[in-house]
């Protein structure tokens, strides 16, 4: 089964409480929490304390994606802070495996992502260690941005990594992702779809967003019997 990680950088702030209780009553999955430093990507936005806001506030998992240059010193931050999931980038991580030990070591699951630019085969000598592989399908830093289909060959080539090794390792699209490429997403071997703009800026609303999504993942909640 497939799933769905609404990205809170396209929700209304104001109203945090009230756009997680949307997305856990339409079905969403887990929430996708966007970290940026300022220094890997030209953007600031949220730190510990807005994960344990989130976690006081759902009890979905919680996925820190951590867009941050050399990440170990802000990890136990983290994880104190809720996190279950926590994703580094393999471009500002030169000791990786040391990393993924160290989120590991701190009770969470690692996750690994990769830019537009950086080849799949890059995550080759990682995939055994990790519990998520993100595939960037824009150049992170900021919401709203559009696909960059080049992403699907990379999910592809992860999917066959992942099945000929025999791998427990999801495999997470992020950025741009939206009701027109989700299939796709999908059809690359993607296990998780993660959402921002396609959820919380839907034009029904953040809970039609979740459900039009859930639905072209073959996820729609069976319509209830016609009463008698
Ligand atoms: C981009 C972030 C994404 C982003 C997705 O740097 O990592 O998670 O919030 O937002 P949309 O779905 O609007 O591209
Ligand atoms: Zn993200």
């Amino acid at each position: 089964m497939s799933l769905l990680a609404p990205s809170i950088l396209a929700a209304d702030l104001a109203h945090l409480s009230d756009e997680l209780a949307a997305c856990e009553e339409a079905g969403a999955d887990r929430i996708h929490i966007d970290i940026m430093d300022n220094h890997f990507v030209p953007n600031l936005t949220m730190g510990p304390d807005l994960v344990a806001a989130c976690r006081r506030s759902t009890s979905l998992l919680l996925e820190a994606h951590l867009m941050v240059e050399r990440p170990d010193g802000i990890i136990p931050r983290f994880t104190a802070a809720g996190a279950e999931l926590i994703t580094v980038h393999f471009e500002a991580c030169p000791q990786l495996h040391r990393t993924v030990e160290l989120i590991r070591s701190e009770g969470a699951r690692p996750g690994v992502g990769i830019n537009p630019a950086t080849p799949a085969g890059f995550l080759a000598d990682i995939l055994p260690e990790i519990s998520l592989a993100l595939v960037m399908s824009v150049d992170p830093g900021f919401g709203g941005q559009p696909f960059l289909s080049s992403a699907l060959a990379k999910v592809k080539g992860l999917r066959r990594m992942v099945e000929e090794r025999n791998l427990k390792c999801d495999i997470e699209v992020d950025g741009g992702v939206d009701p027109e490429n989700a299939a796709a997403c999908l059809d690359a071997g993607a296990t998780v779809l993660v959402a921002g703009t396609a959820v919380f800026k839907a034009s029904g609303g953040t809970r039609a967003g979740v459900s039009c999504l859930l639905e072209l993942m073959g996820r729609g909640r069976p319509s209830l019997p016609a009463e008698a």
